[in-house]
């Protein structure tokens, strides 16, 4: 097959949804399609220890959620998938919204009766930031929940985005009898014989002849809320679904596998190819290019207990990844012979011989890669638009408990920093070590790996939240130091950043030292 014909067959998505929404049932259904998984349980086996591949998995077995985020790849029909997992957690967020750049669309679902929960909204915003297609995925209708209308209307007035109805459900809970395609103009019948399953409709979009179900009361309420959608819905707009403006909509149930296979398909033909990316001189490449191009998204230290292994995420951006290929470090200019590389199926990693744009690759890191590197297989370098960093809310104070331990410690704050795990900052004088986090499991989770990973115990004393803000002109900065109601500290890069106590205080600072220009991160 050429390139570009593997590149256009490629679709690469990530999967967002508040904690137990159906997000491992999810993908294990689709895992199955592919036919990547023999039976529908391995994910969620996974998930609950039995194929622990790392330590701090015991933190999320503990807590029953996920934290880190994994890639899994299949194939269906004429496509190859690649799935981006996101941490459930909103503590992760930043992760998520990393992950979700090396992403071309997403897939959100809802629990039928919950509808739109605190998670859905934040994961939801960090989708729209992106600005990428949304697919919603209403889960759980096996079971009873909110009226179909009601929560196509918690779609637009919670999350402001248009959606479109790609089938309705009949019946619901209990009654739950199938659903009404309207893309497809059938209707699929839950629980049911085979060749019973699909239902032809007839020109007025009614059920064909005088089967029985025409007579139910969910068959009458189902045809009427079609209607009320015909006639007063919005129209399907595939330039607003592109743009992430409006959400194709479908109904289903994870657990018992009804209504995935039609979303999959559907969404296969909807989905977006592999996108250009932008480079930091505003340059779009093309994923069909020539020249092998990528970015590290994702840096995940330890995968392997055994081997103790860092792995870097690589979306691969334009070309074509062959095994044992030599490419260059944008950021240093040095170049690699790329010999250990990695895809991840179901359940277990593979060597990658070969990759194309679209596809996510796992590369072994001896410590080279950083979150945001841009890697080129020609001979000009340069750079995709930066990741960008969440400003962070909550901050610690952190020493190693046992001070001759000081090099492991530096060593794995550095990893973890460089990971993305975590923010690092130093006071002025006394270089204390501040973390920053966005979400307080950050911080367990730091507190974990360094004592797992790296054998330090460390004492963690808060320092509560805090709004950080950076300086635009820091020639002004050293004069105005001694403010009493904020801290000056340096991010890893050396810039200075204030830590206020509240938003009195830096409305107070500001007024009183007009010529700083402050301003935060995403
Ligand atoms: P998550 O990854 O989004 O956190 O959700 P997950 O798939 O783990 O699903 C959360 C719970 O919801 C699970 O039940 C799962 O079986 C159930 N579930 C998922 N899809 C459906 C569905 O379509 N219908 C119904 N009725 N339930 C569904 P659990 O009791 O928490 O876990 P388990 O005992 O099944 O392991």
């Amino acid at each position: 097959m050429a390139t570009q014909e593997q590149i256009l067959s490629r679709r690469t998505f990530a999967i967002i949804s508040h904690p137990d929404a159906g997000k491992t049932t999810m993908t294990e259904n689709l895992l199955f399609f592919g036919g990547a998984i023999r039976d529908a349980g391995t994910v969620k086996a996974r998930k609950t220890g039995k194929f622990a591949t790392s330590d701090w998995m015991e933190i999320e077995k503990q807590r029953g959620i996920s934290v880190t985020s994994s890639v899994m790849q299949f194939d269906y029909d004429k496509f190859r998938i690649n799935i981006l997992d996101t941490p459930g957690h909103q503590d992760f967020s930043e992760d998520t919204y990393r992950t979700l750049m090396a992403v071309d669309s997403a897939v959100m679902i809802v629990d039928v009766a919950k509808g739109i929960e605190a998670q859905t909204i934040k994961l939801f915003k960090v989708c729209r930031l992106r600005g990428i297609p949304i697919f919603t995925f209403i889960n759980k209708l096996d079971r009873q929940g909110k009226e179909p209308l009601e929560l196509m209307e918690e779609l637009e007035e919670v999350l402001g985005i248009e959606s479109y109805a790609m089938n309705w459900p009949i019946g619901m809970g209990k009654e739950f009898v199938g659903i009404y395609d309207r893309y497809n103009n059938r209707i699929e019948q839950f629980r049911t014989e085979e060749n019973e399953r699909i239902l032809p409709l007839d020109e007025n979009g009614e059920l064909l002849g005088d089967h029985v179900m025409k007579q139910t009361s969910y068959y009458k309420q189902a045809i009427e809320d079609i209607n009320l959608l015909n006639e007063a819905g919005n129209d399907l707009d595939l330039e607003k679904v592109e743009n992430g403006k409006m959400t194709p909509v479908f109904f289903g149930s994870a657990l018992t596998n009804f209504g995935v296979r039609t979303f999959l398909e559907t969404y296969l033909e909807f989905a977006p190819t592999p996108q250009p990316r932008k480079t930091d001189a505003d340059e779009l490449i093309d994923p069909v290019s020539e020249e092998f191009s990528g970015f590290i998204f994702k840096i995940q230290a330890n995968m392997n207990p055994a081997h103790r292994d860092r792995i870097a995420f690589v979306r691969i951006v334009s070309g074509k990844f062959e095994r044992g290929m030599t490419v260059t470090l944008s950021r240093t200019g040095k170049t690699f012979k790329l010999s250990q590389s990695t895809q991840f199926l179901a359940d277990d990693r593979e060597t990658v011989e070969m990759a194309v744009a679209g596809d996510i690759i796992g590369l072994h890191d001896t410590g080279n890669y950083q979150i945001g590197d841009t890697i080129v297989g020609g001979k000009r370098l340069f750079n995709y638009e930066k990741l960008p960093q969440f400003t962070p809310e909550l901050f610690v104070r952190v020493t190693a408990k046992n001070v001759m331990k000081s090099k492991h410690f530096y060593k794995g704050i550095m990893q973890l920093v460089q990971e993305g795990a975590i923010q690092y900052y130093k006071t002025l004088h006394t270089e204390d070590v501040i973390l920053g986090a966005v979400g307080q499991l950050q911080f367990e989770v730091f507190e974990y790996r360094m004592k797992n990973e790296y054998n330090v115990e460390v004492r963690m004393e808060s320092i509560g939240n805090k709004i950080a803000r950076w300086i635009q002109n820091e020639s002004n900065v050293l004069e105005t130091m001694s403010n009493p109601r904020s801290m000056l500290v340096r991010d890893r890069y050396d810039r200075y950043v204030f830590l206020f106590e509240n938003d009195f205080a830096m409305r107070w600072f500001q007024d009183k030292n007009v010529d700083i220009e402050l301003y935060s991160l995403l």
